[in-house]
């Protein structure tokens, strides 16, 4: 992603107390910039659902201040909602529309004129085109789903929002739909996508914010958060035991275990330079003249980060 690119979401002290006193934001702070694709990670209630939902005008934040677009959606929210897309979590109106129909309808409400072109290219790119005199309800889930997403690309956003856009969906079809975001990527929408399933934001994102709480308890870019946090784990098998180490693995991060029969190395965090040590330390091996049959390399993925983070299993 272009760290200079302009930002196209510009969110300060966002804090939203629900009737009753839950806080579901908690002053957040996040700048979206023009072409990325962000992935919005975490458990369930940690606050992502109402997050969009304020960006989106259909949540009043009870603090802070959203920008999009350059312009402030308070004061000028039609203006920027226009430009917005959203494919919500639930399934909720229009169950007994025709696709079509609710598809184009969609452009309308967004003051667009009908453009049946653009309106074929969508339902034809979702695999939508032969059930577009279907009613809504009639379809399969993975079908109405797709229904919410061309919905929200009929209005052509710059910006869109999916919240949890595979969730209960099965393997096929997630894959399927990681496709079509990356098409609309190409096409130069900037995508901000809500899940719990970290595979889906190590595939997808460019920059990751893990939210629980919400509270927002980092943002980076994906590799790096993975390198900053991240950890390598080798364990390198000898073909004959040893006493000690010998001197020469002082300088790694190594211990002697299996009753003298295995290297346990644990190092590079926050570095993302393990895997480069453990090549160094597999050369002082070979040079102090220690054979080894084998070794099993682990480099700790966004879930271990996530699971240390968060403290549970998302
Ligand atoms: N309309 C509402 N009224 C009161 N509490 C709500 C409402 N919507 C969501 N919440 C609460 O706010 C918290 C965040 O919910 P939500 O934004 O849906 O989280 P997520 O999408 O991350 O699962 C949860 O504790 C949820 O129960
Ligand atoms: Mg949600």
């Amino acid at each position: 992603m272009d760290s200079d690119a302009e930002p196209i979401l510009e969110i300060e002290g966002l804090t939203k107390v629900y009737p009753g006193g839950l806080k579901a934001l908690d002053d957040i702070g996040l700048t979206i910039r023009k072409g990325e694709i962000f992935a919005l990670l975490g458990p369930n209630g940690a606050g992502k659902t109402t997050l969009i939902g304020a960006v989106c005008g259909l949540v009043r934040p009870s603090a802070g201040t959203i920008r999009a677009f350059g312009y402030d959606m308070h004061d000028d929210w039609r203006k920027a909602r226009a430009r917005i897309g959203l494919v919500p979590q639930e399934l909720s109106t229009d169950m007994f529309e025709p696709v079509h129909r609710a598809v184009s309808y969609s452009r309308g409400l967004f003051g667009l004129p009908p453009d049946k072109t653009r309106i074929e290219e969508v339902l034809r790119s979702l695999s939508l085109w032969d059930k577009r005199n279907e009613r809504i309800m009639a379809l399969s889930g993975g079908m109405k789903r797709r229904v919410l997403i061309a919905k929200a690309l009929a209005h052509e956003p710059d910006l869109l929002f999916l919240d949890e856009p595979t969730a209960g969906v099965d393997v096929e079809l997630r894959r399927e739909m990681w496709k079509q975001i990356d098409t609309m990527r190409a096409r130069g929408v900037t995508i901000i996508l809500t899940t719990h399933y970290i595979e889906e934001a190590e595939e997808m994102a460019d920059r990751v914010g893990i939210i629980r709480n919400g509270k927002i308890l980092m943002v980076d870019e994906k590799e790096a958060m993975m390198a900053r946090l991240g950890r390598t784990e080798a364990l390198i098998d000898l073909t004959e035991p040893l006493a000690e180490l010998p001197p020469a693995m002082t300088r790694f991060p190594v211990t002697l275990g299996k009753d003298g029969m295995q290297i346990c190395y644990r190092g590079g965090d926050g570095t993302g330079k393990g895997k480069a040590e453990v090549a160094d330390l597999t050369k002082a091996l070979v040079s102090c003249g220690i054979d080894y049959t084998g070794i099993d390399i682990h480099e700790s993925s966004l879930e271990d980060i996530f699971v240390d983070l968060v403290g549970e299993r998302a």
